[in-house]
């Protein structure tokens, strides 16, 4: 980009890059990533299509235009990500939060309406999507989060301070789950394999994605009146079997918003 180059130049260049690398909504990544760097919604951005950017706004969109053509995520391109009430910081640290996750949350709360002060567990905090939020919308909850990723725990850490939610981060893995909790919470990797899918995964962290029998460890670990795990596509049957199984009562699944079995959970 060079020349006097104008919000629309902007928009218009970066949503044919992107399309260009293999973006799927690239007008809309763009219209991110312009709103980013000129500190613009995006209504004031199309309100403003004649504003002139500066050398310095040319520069960070270039930089940040040349990494998304390179297919990193757009959460790590911009270094924040909007989950449920909460704007968290977003790095190769941790798995980018994703939507769907956000109905785990929505599950949590609607099973704690109950309990007063609730011990809450995360096992696997990543970002700290999951325990901030309970946090955030339950602040009488004592909300504890593991991790084996130190990494992704300073990532929680750092937005757990910015956000100022209290909540106990440890290093810790899935034994944690034995200690006595009203209810346990984790989005544990559950892909078998990055192959075929879209290369945007392969700069987070492989731990964060890649595992199996997590969500059977933890049911039959977990000494807790509530369990709620997140699944992948098609584990959403065998994982409420196996909380049958392992004594669990009331066992539900819910869905995403894209209809996909998402959520199981279960009590005793
Ligand atoms: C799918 S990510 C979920 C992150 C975050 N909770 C979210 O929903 O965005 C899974 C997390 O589990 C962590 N993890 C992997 N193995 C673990 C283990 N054995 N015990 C605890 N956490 C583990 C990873 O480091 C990663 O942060």
């Amino acid at each position: 980009m060079n020349g006097a180059v104008t919000a629309r130049d902007l928009l218009d260049l970066g949503t044919r890059r992107l399309a260009d690398a293999g973006v799927e909504n690239a007008r809309r990544e763009s219209e991110w990533i312009a709103g980013h760097v000129l500190g613009l919604s995006r209504s004031a951005l199309y309100a403003a299509p004649e504003r002139r950017l500066d050398i310095g706004d040319v520069q960070a969109a270039e930089a940040l235009l040349v990494r998304r053509e390179a297919r990193e995520p757009l959460a790590y391109v911009l270094g924040e990500w909007g989950f449920r009430r909460l704007t968290l910081k977003t790095d190769a640290r941790a798995l980018v939060p994703r939507p769907e996750t956000e109905i785990v949350v929505e599950r949590v709360l609607a099973l704690l309406q109950e309990t007063e002060a609730p011990r809450v567990l995360d096992i696997g905090v990543g970002s700290g999507a999951i325990a901030l939020s309970v946090k955030d919308e339950r602040p009488d909850a004592k909300v504890t989060a593991v991790d084996v990723s130190t990494d992704a725990l300073s990532l929680a850490r750092e937005n757990a301070a910015r956000l100022g939610l209290e909540v106990e981060l440890r290093e810790q893995g899935v034994d944690a789950a034995g200690e006595g909790w009203d209810l346990v919470v984790s989005n544990p990797p559950y892909v078998d394999t990055l192959d075929g899918l879209q290369p945007e995964l392969g700069f987070e962290p492989e731990r964060a994605l890649i595992g199996d029998g997590f969500h059977e460890l933890i049911a039959r670990t977990a000494r807790t009146r509530f369990l709620v795990l997140e699944v992948g596509d098609g584990q959403a049957g065998p994982v409420a079997a196996t909380l049958e199984l392992a004594g669990y009562g009331d066992v539900t699944i819910t869905c995403d918003l894209a209809d996909v079995e998402r959520v199981v959970e279960g009590s005793r």
